[in-house]
């Protein structure tokens, strides 16, 4: 087992990484504030972790509650938050209880931002079973629902107590599932780590093969990348930012198509290829950096192309980003790979020209 940091002073927390964590009451344990906790899952992750990890915390004395959610990017709403509130309340949950996030991004989002706002707030553990939790979602505190104007409209920001991704899990997620996952590592070579970028141009087919070894290093290298950048910025006022690379435009995607349609990895790389297309557009990027990028997302069997939505309708929704500031949209931008930037400058006849070159049909 690998063990990383969040350095956040008295929130810091671990990030432990390795094969068969789940059923490790003993590693959950210590970070429990009393013998409570009620594991939030969803109806397909549930029935292949949820019986080893509630199985393990009751062996250790833990009273378990078990919140199985409906499974699905279109379900992270107020209707299905109300459900995890019902059944915290029927249950008797109380402010000593932990709520524990099991499974992807979607669970995540969900049962944090119940954690954040239940009784003004009860302790959180985030256990991801996809490689998009693993890498980005569960580390870094960022909790919310969507609204039908704009995705992850609605939040709070609330650290977990402990981040435990287990890799084993990886083997049973769908191949989609992975691939959309490899769009926010290779975010972090972007915006942050050309040695890293390199490292994954040489194996992208051990990583799509599901090579343990190969796994494991992404998944600690990326988490190294975000606990860095979430130590130096926890609420996002400058660097964080730097995160959100292609997803102004990916957001766009998601919520144009239906919140479910494109995975979200997936819009983020056809989002990524508009943000460097944008970027080549202004002089910065060179033309080999972006066909490079292009070429790994390919092999990673992502898309890098975005739907016709028409470029006024990206640029609408694209408006209602949360890094819009003074009206201004900010996007993140890159000068080369391994080096993100933050513009609020960029002209909009450019914004809609890297749309519009970047979209089928
Ligand atoms: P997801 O949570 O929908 O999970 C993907 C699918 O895989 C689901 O059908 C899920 O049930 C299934 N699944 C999960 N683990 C599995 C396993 N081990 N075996 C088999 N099936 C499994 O999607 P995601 O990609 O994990 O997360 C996407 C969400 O994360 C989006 O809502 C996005 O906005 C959010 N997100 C949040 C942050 C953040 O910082 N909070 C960062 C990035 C993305
Ligand atoms: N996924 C972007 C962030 O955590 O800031």
């Amino acid at each position: 087992m690998r063990t990383l940091k969040v350095a956040l002073g008295a929130r810091s927390y671990p990030i432990h990484i390795g094969d068969r964590l789940l059923e490790r009451g003993d590693l959950i344990l210590p970070y429990l504030k009393a013998p409570l906790a009620a594991i939030v899952s969803n109806e397909t992750v549930a029935p292949l972790y949820l019986p080893g990890l509630a199985g393990a915390l009751r062996a250790a004395g833990v009273q378990v509650t078990e919140i199985v959610l409906p499974d699905g990017e279109q379900y992270k709403n107020w209707q299905t938050l109300n459900r995890i509130f019902d059944a915290l309340l029927e249950s008797r949950c109380e402010r000593a209880t932990t709520i524990i996030a099991l499974g992807g991004g979607v669970i995540g989002d969900l049962a944090g931002f119940a954690a954040a706002t239940y009784q003004r707030g009860v302790p959180f553990i985030q256990v991801p079973t996809t490689l998009l939790a693993q890498v980005d979602s569960s580390v870094g505190g960022k909790t919310g629902i969507n609204h039908p104007l704009g995705k992850n409209m609605v939040g709070a920001f609330w650290q977990p107590r402990l981040v435990l991704a287990d890799t084993d899990t990886l083997r049973t997620l769908p191949e989609r599932e992975l691939r959309a996952g490899l769009a926010e590592v290779i975010k972090y070579g972007l915006i942050r780590d050309l040695p890293f970028f390199s490292w994954l141009e040489g194996n992208m087919e051990r990583l799509r093969a599901r090579e343990p070894d190969a796994l494991t290093h992404a998944v600690e290298r990326s988490c190294a990348s975000k606990a860095e950048v979430v130590a130096a910025d926890e609420t996002e006022s400058g660097v964080r930012a730097l995160l959100n690379l292609g997803h102004t435009f990916g957001h766009a995607i998601e919520a144009g198509l239906g919140y479910g349609e494109w995975l979200h990895g997936e819009a983020v790389a056809a989002g990524t290829v508009m943000a460097m297309e944008l970027s080549r557009r202004l002089g910065w990027l060179g033309e080999a950096d972006l066909a490079r990028t292009v070429s790994l997302f390919e092999r990673a069997g992502l898309p890098t192309q975005g739907p016709a939505l028409g470029a006024d309708r990206y640029l609408e929704l694209m408006a209602l980003d949360k890094k819009v500031a003074a009206g201004k949209l900010r996007l993140i931008l890159l000068e080369a790979i391994g080096r993100g930037v933050i513009r609020g400058d960029v002209p909009a006849a450019e914004i809609r020209a890297a749309i519009e070159a970047c979209c089928r049909g």
